[in-house]
């Protein structure tokens, strides 16, 4: 490798390092802010994901570069219906707060109706600008770009526009195909594991679903111990499963079909 080969490689390095820190944090943060109803302290925490959210600009710049490269590895991820422009920029950040089942009654989530109908009535020009500039309503506190300053506003205004149309095509909204089709394990899996198993971009770090020749060995463990060690956490050569994926919320039997759900993925 040539010298200027080093320091491409040691910066990108970097950014995904980064990358996983600042998930692992936020993982941490709203697995805690999940499980506490105290709204000031929501609140409180919201502000500090915000505030931790920040870098990912930068991670998301590399991700892009490489997932360009590898898309075979990400259709596990679902319904990509047609390629929306927003869809990117949703899955790569809005995803983490809107698309969490579990997370219903402090974050408005995408393809549910019911809390997206008032909202929708303030006008799209209205939900455009406190996407953008953030706001703070009945539930708590939405940061400004998600979080991420770097997003340009076409970007954020391109992330409601699709968050918006999983309302107006309800059969083609990620949540809804799998509650209908009652794959626990998908449902799960598309608003929680996917965040770290199915970057392509950090391949070389969390085992992405899909990729057989990683799950191989993994396998062979027998499927009783992959259960034990996604639901009470695990860590192996790569580095760190958080227990649950880092929601205590979830029941053991939906961290199993979750599991179900992947090893699928490879046979
Ligand atoms: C850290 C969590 C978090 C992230 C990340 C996040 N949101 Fe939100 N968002 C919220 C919360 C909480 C609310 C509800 C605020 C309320 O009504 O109390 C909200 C509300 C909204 C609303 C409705 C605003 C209104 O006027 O009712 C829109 C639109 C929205 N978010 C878009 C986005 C987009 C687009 C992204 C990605 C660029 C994103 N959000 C990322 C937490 C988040
Ligand atoms: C914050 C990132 C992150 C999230 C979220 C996450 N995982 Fe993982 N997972 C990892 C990493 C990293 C490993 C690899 C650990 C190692 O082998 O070094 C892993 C490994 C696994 C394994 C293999 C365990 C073994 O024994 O080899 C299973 C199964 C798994 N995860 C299931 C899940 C399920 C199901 C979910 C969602 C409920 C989930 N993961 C969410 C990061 C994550």
């Amino acid at each position: 490798m040539s010298k200027e080969q080093d320091q491409v490689f040691f910066r990108n390095f970097s950014l995904v390092v980064g990358a996983i820190a600042v998930m692992m944090v936020v993982f941490f943060i709203v697995a805690q802010f999940a499980g506490n109803d105290d709204e000031a302290d929501a609140k409180m925490r919201a502000a500090q994901v915000a505030e931790l959210t920040k870098p990912v600009g930068k991670v998301t710049a590399v991700g892009d570069e490489v997932v360009e490269e590898a898309p075979p590895a990400t259709p596990p991820a679902g319904d990509a219906s047609g390629g929306h422009p927003g869809q990117a920029v949703y899955d790569g950040l809005c995803v983490n707060c809107h698309g969490i089942p579990a997370m219903a009654a402090m974050i408005p989530q995408t393809g549910d109706a019911a809390a997206w109908e008032t909202r929708i009535e303030k006008g799209i020009d209205t939900l455009y600008e406190n996407a953008i500039n953030g706001f703070t309503g009945d539930m708590g506190m939405m940061p400004g770009k998600g979080g991420n300053p770097n997003l340009s506003d076409d970007e954020v205004k391109a992330a409601v526009d699709y968050m918006v149309s999983q309302l107006e095509s309800g059969d083609t909204a990620a949540a809804d195909t799998g509650a209908a089709s009652g794959d626990v394990g998908k449902t799960v899996y598309d608003s929680l594991c996917v965040n770290c198993h199915g970057v392509a971009a950090l391949a070389a770090m969390i085992p992405q679903t899909g990729d057989a020749a990683v799950w191989a060995s993994r396998i062979e463990k027998g499927t009783d111990t992959l259960y034990t060690n996604a639901i009470n956490g695990f860590t192996g050569d790569l580095g760190m499963m958080p227990g649950k994926g880092g929601n205590p919320d979830l029941s053991d039997d939906e961290v199993k079909a979750a599991v179900d759900y992947m090893i699928k993925q490879v046979q």
